[in-house]
């Protein structure tokens, strides 16, 4: 499939992600969004099943963990606000897994794990899992495979693994433009990196936006132009 982008719509309030989608949809770009926690929390699950509605693609960010009946009764709960991608955690392990998988296929959302955040260092990923973050990556993907996940979240640095190991698709954070600053992301590359790694999905928030680069709109179509001209 070509590289898609989803704008992670880290903000506070319904009305600022409203801004954000309005504008993006008023420049005619094409783009989904992520509704990760700050968002769902402000709102419940009331503007994903909004922006769902308007036919905009909706990745359902809250990285559940739980126990497996917990993980498939709210995944059941969750899919009916109508988002086309959910995720849990790898580390529910392979039950939890199966169970999330599971409810989500019901539903027809394809259902995402996050092996290890885009935040974490080798030597962070050392310290919690006696590997570095390519060998957790890998680790996580296995089960993601064997128990019935349709992707993962890793970062760009992580693609060629995964594609090479799985049959998996790959969402990933840790996006950064040549024009903007890493933040907390440790694991990054550009978006054209990204692409020429066989990224499915490149989940992009704060270079996007963030006005210090210039209107949300002018930072997409950057991004946007960046993948095109990406052979
Ligand atoms: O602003 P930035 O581009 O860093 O946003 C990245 C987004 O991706 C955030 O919403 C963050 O929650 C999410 N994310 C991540 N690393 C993961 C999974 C999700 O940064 N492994």
């Amino acid at each position: 499939m070509d590289t898609q982008v989803l704008v992670a719509l880290d903000v506070p309030t319904a009305d600022d992600a409203r801004r954000i989608v309005e504008d993006l949809h008023a420049a005619g770009l094409s783009f989904g969004v992520k509704i990760g926690m700050e968002l769902a929390t402000a709102t419940g699950h009331s503007l994903v099943q909004e922006i769902a509605k308007e036919g905009i693609y909706v990745f359902d960010d809250q990285k559940r963990v739980d126990i497996p009946n917990t993980l498939k009764k709210a995944a059941k709960v969750q899919a009916g606000f109508g988002a086309n991608m959910m995720n849990c955690m790898c580390a529910a392990g392979p039950k939890g897994i199966s169970a999330f998988a599971d409810a989500c296929k019901k539903d027809d959302v394809t259902s995402i794990g996050v092996t290890v955040l885009t935040t974490k260092t080798d030597e962070e990923c050392q310290a919690e899992f006696g590997r570095t973050a390519l060998g957790q990556v890998n680790f996580y993907a296995r089960w993601a495979q064997e128990h019935g996940l349709n992707g993962v979240v890793c970062s760009p640095l992580e693609i060629e693994t995964v594609k090479n190991n799985y049959d998996l698709l790959t969402v990933t954070p840790g996006i950064r433009p040549s024009w903007s600053v890493p933040n907390d992301q440790k694991r990054v590359t550009t978006p054209a990196e990204a692409v020429r790694r066989g990224a499915d999905w490149l989940v992009i928030g704060r270079p996007i936006t963030s006005h210090e680069y210039g209107p949300p709109a002018d930072n997409l179509k950057s991004v946007l132009d960046e993948i095109a001209s990406v052979g």
